[in-house]
Protein backbone atom coordinates (compact mmCIF):
# COMPACT_ATOMS: atom_id res chain seq x y z
CA UNK A 1 0.00 0.00 0.00
CA UNK A 2 2.14 2.92 -1.56
CA UNK A 3 0.59 6.62 0.23
CA UNK A 4 1.85 9.62 -1.65
CA UNK A 5 0.97 12.96 0.08
CA UNK A 6 0.13 16.34 -1.33
CA UNK A 7 0.74 19.30 0.65
CA UNK A 8 0.12 23.12 -0.32
CA UNK A 9 -1.88 26.06 1.29
CA UNK A 10 -5.30 25.43 -1.11
CA UNK A 11 -6.25 28.75 -0.53
CA UNK A 12 -8.97 27.99 -2.20
CA UNK A 13 -8.30 24.50 -4.26
CA UNK A 14 -9.05 25.62 -7.71
CA UNK A 15 -8.81 23.26 -11.15
CA UNK A 16 -5.23 23.10 -11.15
CA UNK A 17 -4.68 21.03 -7.78
CA UNK A 18 -7.73 19.00 -8.34
CA UNK A 19 -5.74 18.22 -11.72
CA UNK A 20 -2.59 16.88 -9.45
CA UNK A 21 -4.62 15.25 -7.22
CA UNK A 22 -6.44 13.27 -9.78
CA UNK A 23 -3.37 12.14 -11.43
CA UNK A 24 -1.86 11.22 -8.35
CA UNK A 25 -5.09 9.39 -7.03
CA UNK A 26 -3.99 6.63 -10.12
CA UNK A 27 -0.88 6.08 -9.74
CA UNK A 28 -0.63 6.09 -5.55
CA UNK A 29 -3.15 3.58 -3.22
CA UNK A 30 -3.65 6.09 -0.83
CA UNK A 31 -3.64 9.96 -1.36
CA UNK A 32 -3.36 12.35 1.42
CA UNK A 33 -4.09 15.77 0.88
CA UNK A 34 -2.68 17.97 3.27
CA UNK A 35 -3.54 21.70 3.95
CA UNK A 36 -0.34 23.52 5.73
CA UNK A 37 -1.14 24.94 8.35
CA UNK A 38 0.98 27.99 9.32
CA UNK A 39 -0.36 30.60 12.11
CA UNK A 40 1.47 33.25 11.22
CA UNK A 41 -0.08 33.14 7.40
CA UNK A 42 -3.62 34.23 7.54
CA UNK A 43 -5.41 33.03 3.95
CA UNK A 44 -8.62 34.23 2.64
CA UNK A 45 -10.16 30.70 3.67
CA UNK A 46 -9.65 29.33 7.19
CA UNK A 47 -7.12 25.75 7.10
CA UNK A 48 -10.97 24.45 8.12
CA UNK A 49 -12.65 25.87 4.96
CA UNK A 50 -9.87 25.11 3.01
CA UNK A 51 -10.12 21.29 4.04
CA UNK A 52 -14.13 21.42 3.71
CA UNK A 53 -14.12 22.51 0.27
CA UNK A 54 -10.95 20.15 -0.76
CA UNK A 55 -13.56 17.34 0.54
CA UNK A 56 -16.50 18.35 -1.33
CA UNK A 57 -14.46 18.93 -4.42
CA UNK A 58 -12.14 15.21 -4.43
CA UNK A 59 -15.24 13.00 -2.71
CA UNK A 60 -15.82 11.59 -6.25
CA UNK A 61 -12.32 9.72 -5.45
CA UNK A 62 -12.11 6.81 -3.29
CA UNK A 63 -8.76 6.83 -2.44
CA UNK A 64 -8.00 10.63 -1.14
CA UNK A 65 -8.23 11.63 2.53
CA UNK A 66 -7.92 15.36 3.25
CA UNK A 67 -6.19 16.99 6.95
CA UNK A 68 -4.14 19.66 7.74
CA UNK A 69 -0.78 20.02 9.62
CA UNK A 70 1.61 22.05 11.31
CA UNK A 71 4.45 22.23 11.49
CA UNK A 72 7.28 20.56 9.38
CA UNK A 73 6.33 18.46 6.43
CA UNK A 74 8.72 16.09 7.01
CA UNK A 75 7.03 15.15 10.11
CA UNK A 76 3.68 14.96 9.11
CA UNK A 77 5.21 12.46 6.31
CA UNK A 78 6.70 10.33 8.43
CA UNK A 79 4.04 10.18 10.82
CA UNK A 80 1.75 9.27 7.94
CA UNK A 81 4.27 6.44 6.86
CA UNK A 82 3.62 8.32 3.46
CA UNK A 83 6.30 7.40 0.74
CA UNK A 84 6.39 10.42 -1.22
CA UNK A 85 5.49 14.04 -1.36
CA UNK A 86 3.53 15.00 -4.38
CA UNK A 87 3.79 18.70 -6.10
CA UNK A 88 2.31 20.32 -9.39
CA UNK A 89 4.97 21.57 -11.44
CA UNK A 90 2.99 24.53 -13.92
CA UNK A 91 5.98 26.21 -15.35
CA UNK A 92 9.88 27.36 -15.56
CA UNK A 93 9.00 29.97 -12.96
CA UNK A 94 7.97 27.50 -10.25
CA UNK A 95 10.89 25.65 -10.85
CA UNK A 96 12.96 27.65 -8.31
CA UNK A 97 10.33 27.12 -5.14
CA UNK A 98 9.76 23.94 -6.04
CA UNK A 99 13.83 22.51 -6.40
CA UNK A 100 14.29 24.56 -2.77
CA UNK A 101 11.95 22.72 -0.78
CA UNK A 102 12.41 19.66 -2.11
CA UNK A 103 16.13 19.85 -1.67
CA UNK A 104 15.26 21.13 1.74
CA UNK A 105 12.46 18.47 2.87
CA UNK A 106 15.66 15.77 1.54
CA UNK A 107 18.21 17.33 3.85
CA UNK A 108 16.01 17.19 6.62
CA UNK A 109 15.13 13.41 5.98
CA UNK A 110 17.05 11.81 3.30
CA UNK A 111 14.26 9.20 2.21
CA UNK A 112 11.52 11.24 1.59
CA UNK A 113 11.20 11.72 -2.12
CA UNK A 114 9.37 14.59 -3.98
CA UNK A 115 8.00 13.76 -7.24
CA UNK A 116 6.15 16.22 -9.37
CA UNK A 117 3.56 16.11 -11.65
CA UNK A 118 2.22 18.68 -14.86
CA UNK A 119 -1.58 19.56 -15.18
CA UNK A 120 -3.06 19.71 -18.48
CA UNK A 121 -2.36 23.09 -20.51
CA UNK A 122 -6.02 24.05 -20.09
CA UNK A 123 -5.18 24.67 -15.74
CA UNK A 124 -1.33 25.31 -16.48
CA UNK A 125 -1.58 29.30 -15.76
CA UNK A 126 -3.85 28.56 -12.87
CA UNK A 127 -2.88 29.65 -9.32
CA UNK A 128 -5.06 30.06 -6.23
CA UNK A 129 -4.16 33.84 -5.72
CA UNK A 130 -5.04 34.82 -9.70
CA UNK A 131 -8.05 33.01 -9.06
CA UNK A 132 -9.17 35.36 -6.10
CA UNK A 133 -7.78 38.40 -8.13
CA UNK A 134 -10.28 37.73 -10.94
CA UNK A 135 -13.32 36.76 -7.90
CA UNK A 136 -12.78 40.12 -6.57
CA UNK A 137 -12.87 41.82 -9.71
CA UNK A 138 -16.43 40.31 -10.63
CA UNK A 139 -14.58 38.31 -13.84
CA UNK A 140 -16.30 34.76 -14.32
CA UNK A 141 -14.12 31.63 -12.75
CA UNK A 142 -16.71 29.25 -13.62
CA UNK A 143 -14.06 27.37 -15.73
CA UNK A 144 -10.76 27.65 -12.86
CA UNK A 145 -13.05 26.18 -9.74
CA UNK A 146 -15.11 23.84 -8.89
CA UNK A 147 -18.43 25.00 -8.19
CA UNK A 148 -18.31 24.79 -4.55
CA UNK A 149 -15.50 26.82 -4.59
CA UNK A 150 -17.25 29.06 -6.97
CA UNK A 151 -20.20 29.88 -4.39
CA UNK A 152 -17.80 30.13 -0.93
CA UNK A 153 -15.03 32.47 -2.92
CA UNK A 154 -18.06 35.08 -4.39
CA UNK A 155 -19.57 34.88 -0.43
CA UNK A 156 -15.75 35.88 1.11
CA UNK A 157 -15.02 38.57 -2.00
CA UNK A 158 -18.95 39.72 -1.66
CA UNK A 159 -19.45 39.61 -5.36
O1 LIG B 1 0.72 25.78 -1.91
P1 LIG B 1 2.05 26.27 -1.42
O2 LIG B 1 1.90 27.53 -0.60
O3 LIG B 1 3.06 26.42 -2.53
O4 LIG B 1 2.61 25.11 -0.43
C1 LIG B 1 3.84 25.25 0.24
C2 LIG B 1 3.95 24.19 1.36
C3 LIG B 1 2.77 24.29 2.29
C4 LIG B 1 3.98 22.81 0.75
C5 LIG B 1 5.28 24.44 2.14
O5 LIG B 1 5.32 25.76 2.59
C6 LIG B 1 5.43 23.50 3.33
O6 LIG B 1 5.78 22.36 3.17
N1 LIG B 1 5.13 24.00 4.55
C7 LIG B 1 5.25 23.22 5.77
C8 LIG B 1 6.43 23.73 6.61
C9 LIG B 1 7.75 23.11 6.15
O7 LIG B 1 7.94 21.91 6.21
N2 LIG B 1 8.69 23.98 5.70
C10 LIG B 1 10.01 23.54 5.30
C11 LIG B 1 10.07 22.93 3.91
S1 LIG B 1 10.01 24.14 2.67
Amino acid sequence: MKTAIYPGSFDPIHNGHLDVIERASKLWDRMIVAVAFNGAKTGLFTPDERVELIKASTSHLGNVEVTSFEGLLVNFVRDNKADVVVRGLRAVSDFEYEFQMALMNQSLDENLETVFLMPSQENIYLSSRIVKEVARLEGDIDQFVPLCVKAKLLEKVGS
